[in-house]
């Protein structure tokens, strides 16, 4: 590569750095041309910046897999209605409470309860769930991760107590998105979901895979674009991994290697934004969580749901953990991060990202 260029793209992240964003060319040159090098470059910062609101805090969610029905198609994901080999299971409020009190602990402080769209778990369903959690462990945050709701649902949800929501924008390019998910899901209802959530007061997390089917540079730059307009507390991404029950068995699965670039993009991007390494990220390498925290992440979400359902929430293939218990990972974590110079905190974590 000639000099000029690489010189460019180093002056391109400082640019970010002070500027806290890019043009949509820059972006997609930044990431089209990214060399280790660079990438090297960009974690350093990257890691200044999250010890500069963070420390060497990481903070811990206990995800709670509640239901892996589903009533939609997405392309790349082993729930998907049409998929007959999944192994459907729905959690009781019982097991659910079992979860958390199992997770508080173990020192969690923030508990994430996420399914498929589930029709089952009507509104007052969730209500009753939200409000039993709240009164039994009051100093905690509860996040929810239940896909597109009306907006008055996510009001009822978040005035029975519900904190933060998760629901990730997966592209933010309509046309691409449109070639993740049936015609009856769209970039623009996702993105009117994420605004009426941020609108009500949750604390929001929005998110996209890297490396999905039919992704370009180009759709990574509007992913960056619309996460800077939205300013979201948290942002979750991972690489795509093959499921092989879906229509996408035979693509290829994204790469650790852009997965951590983008993690340390969005680093700069938004500093005091909260960064999970996601199970994702550890599932394609090994050692996938720590190089995420190595990039920028700063929150890890181990499992607290029943080991005998874990198998079955399988968005992708050889998804780490499934046979573990709770306290299994959460000790693993432990050793993990310490072993990279980071320490796990019994805190709710909020964001700083206001
Ligand atoms: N590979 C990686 N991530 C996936 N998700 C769903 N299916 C896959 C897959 N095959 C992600 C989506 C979703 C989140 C809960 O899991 O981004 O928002
Ligand atoms: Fe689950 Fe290591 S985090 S076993």
């Amino acid at each position: 590569m000639p000099k000029y260029t690489i010189t460019d793209n180093y002056a391109l992240i400082d640019k970010l750095k002070e500027n806290r964003t890019l043009t949509k060319d820059e972006w997609t040159r930044l990431i089209a041309e990214r060399t280790p090098e660079l990438a090297e470059y960009l974690f350093s910062l990257a890691r200044e910046e999250r010890r500069l609101h963070y420390g060497h805090d990481i903070y811990i969610r206990g995800l709670i897999e509640f239901t892996n029905y589903c009533r939609n198609d997405c392309l790349y994901c082993g729930i998907r209605r049409s998929n007959s080999h999944a192994v459907r299971y729905r959690l009781s409020e019982e097991d659910i409470l079992s979860c958390c009190h199992t997770g508080y602990g173990l020192g969690f402080r923030t508990f994430v309860l996420q399914g498929g769209e589930d029709a089952f778990y009507t509104d007052e369903k969730m209500v009753r769930i939200i409000e039993k959690i709240k009164k039994h462990f009051p100093d905690c945050a509860l996040t929810l991760s239940i896909g597109e709701k009306t907006c008055d649902s996510y009001r009822r949800y978040f005035e029975a107590g519900a904190d933060r929501y998760l629901l990730r924008h997966e592209t933010s390019n309509a046309e691409h998105y449109s070639k993740l998910h049936p015609s009856s899901l769209t970039a623009a209802a996702r993105k009117e979901c994420l605004w009426n959530l941020k609108r009500i007061g949750y604390q929001v997390g929005t998110g996209f895979m890297v490396g999905s089917p039919y992704q370009t540079a180009r759709h990574l730059a509007e992913d960056m674009l619309f996460i800077r307009e939205l300013n979201p507390q948290m942002v979750g991404i991972g690489p795509f991994i093959v499921h092989h029950d879906t229509p996408f068995a035979d693509q290829a699965s994204g790469t650790l290697e852009l997965t951590l670039f983008m993690l340390g993009l969005l680093r700069l991007m938004l500093p005091k934004v909260l960064l999970p390494a996601t199970t994702a990220l550890g599932t394609i390498a090994p050692n996938g969580r720590e190089l995420g925290i190595l990039s920028g992440a700063n929150v890890v979400m181990p499992n607290l749901s029943p080991t005998s359902v874990r198998k079955d929430y399988s968005l992708y293939d050889n998804k780490i953990c499934t046979g573990a218990e709770a306290a299994e990972c959460r000790n693993c974590l432990e050793k993990r991060m310490e072993g990279i110079g980071y320490k796990i905190v019994t805190e709710r974590g909020d964001s700083l990202n206001l």
